[in-house]
């Protein structure tokens, strides 16, 4: 079933995946979802936020289990951080449906939309709309690299920004919410097993740091005269090194924008994002703090820790371990289960083996055989939960 999705936003250069929110990619990443849904006759709706579902049972009638992850990926991704999830959740309802069992109550299929915020800077935009853990008015607002805001590009994909927002009555039909994921680190290759289950989700957030100077002629001004904004830049990545070293916190510069971006001219503006994740929230807040100092800073997301359902947790854990309860591992990486966990539903994430724990790179990589696994897992989470 990842088969058909191999070759959709793919570039051939680097076998990276580009599917930015709305963009072409999505859009066809989005019909193969309704394609799925279809063939399997699921219902499918898209709600006010421009998420997917595609329910088994009417989730208006009494809440229901959902499982499925995002099809959009960062940029030069790997094809497993989110198809994995979308995929197996439609793998494991054929299974359910393989065995024979009916669900006792509604069984959905979603497809969040915009999870990594590669577009617009703000990750997990459809769940975080949803819940209202953004308010429409700043979502709608926000520029993607060609100044559309994304108002304008809802309207340009025939959606309603207008009807952006919390939505109750969709939030209303998700009884419990289990994402499948590829693991984005080692753990489970540790442990020697192709499955577990997520404990919590480290606090994290990102940061907008703007470095303002001249931009002049790289050949005729003396160093003396040049208000040259890399320098305080430079400094600022290293000392986010350093800084988050000496507070045992992880914090990346990942993306830096150079204008006007000349070979031969001293920049006029540096625009450079700074990530920042820890397990203690206070440790992740004074690496900002002390990185921010005396600069232009604006806070662009911030996620607090989020501990799953420890009671889902180890149910999880004891129906998808098969015998032996699956390892519970913490993640520093962020997902829409996290934001639906937030605003008070039980949710819980199943993790796939990844080798390398290589992630938010081509090099990303699950073997088959876990990912089947994975399904199975799902099937009997998913089985024991609709009882
Ligand atoms: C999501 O992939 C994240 O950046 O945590
Ligand atoms: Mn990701
Ligand atoms: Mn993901």
């Amino acid at each position: 079933m990842l088969e058909p999705l191999t070759h959709i936003g793919r570039d051939a250069a680097t076998g990276g995946y580009v599917r930015d929110a709305w963009s072409p990619a999505d859009m066809e990443l989005r019909e193969w979802f309704a394609g799925e849904a279809g063939r399997r006759g699921l219902d499918l709706r898209e709600d006010r936020n421009g998420n997917l579902w595609a329910w088994w049972g009417d989730p208006s009638r009494s809440p229901g289990v959902v499982t499925g992850s995002h099809l959009d990926s960062v940029r030069q991704g790997g094809a497993y951080d989110g198809p994995l999830g979308v995929v197996s959740a439609f793998a494991a309802l054929d299974l359910l449906r393989e065995r024979g069992v009916t669900p006792g109550r509604p069984l959905g299929v979603v497809c969040f939309t915009d999870e990594e915020g590669a577009r617009f800077g703000v990750p997990c935009m459809g769940s975080r709309l949803l819940t209202g853990a953004i308010g429409p008015e700043r979502a709608l607002a926000l520029t993607d690299d060609e100044g559309d805001t994304l108002a304008d590009v809802l309207a340009r994909a025939g959606r309603r920004p207008e009807w952006a927002g919390r939505d109750d009555e969709t939030l209303a039909g998700v009884g419990a919410f289990v994402e499948l994921h590829v693991e984005q680190g080692r753990g489970l290759a540790a442990h020697g097993r192709p499955v577990g289950v997520a404990a919590a989700i480290w606090p994290h957030g990102r940061w907008r740091f703007d470095f303002r100077g001249r931009a002049d002629h790289a050949g005729t001004t003396r160093l003396a005269d040049r208000d040259d904004p890399m320098l305080p830049f430079a400094r600022m990545v290293l000392a986010t090194r350093a800084a988050a070293e000496r507070r045992g916190v992880v914090a990346t510069v990942g993306k830096v924008r150079v204008r006007p971006g000349n070979a031969n001219a001293v920049p006029g503006h540096v625009a450079a994002w700074l990530d920042a994740r820890g397990a203690e929230e206070d440790d992740v807040r004074a690496l900002v703090a002390e990185l921010a100092e005396g600069h232009e800073v604006s806070e662009e997301s911030w996620t607090p820790v989020v501990g799953f359902d420890p009671a889902l947790r180890d149910r999880l854990a004891r129906v998808a371990g098969g015998g032996t309860p699956a390892p519970v591992l913490p993640t520093g990486a962020g997902h829409d289960a996290g934001i639906l966990a937030a605003a008070g539903v039980p949710a819980g994430m199943l993790f796939v083996r990844n080798p390398t724990g290589v992630s938010h790179s081509p090099e990303e990589h699950a073997e088959r055989a876990d990912c089947e696994a994975g399904v199975v897992a799902l099937a009997d989470v998913l089985e024991d939960l609709c009882r």
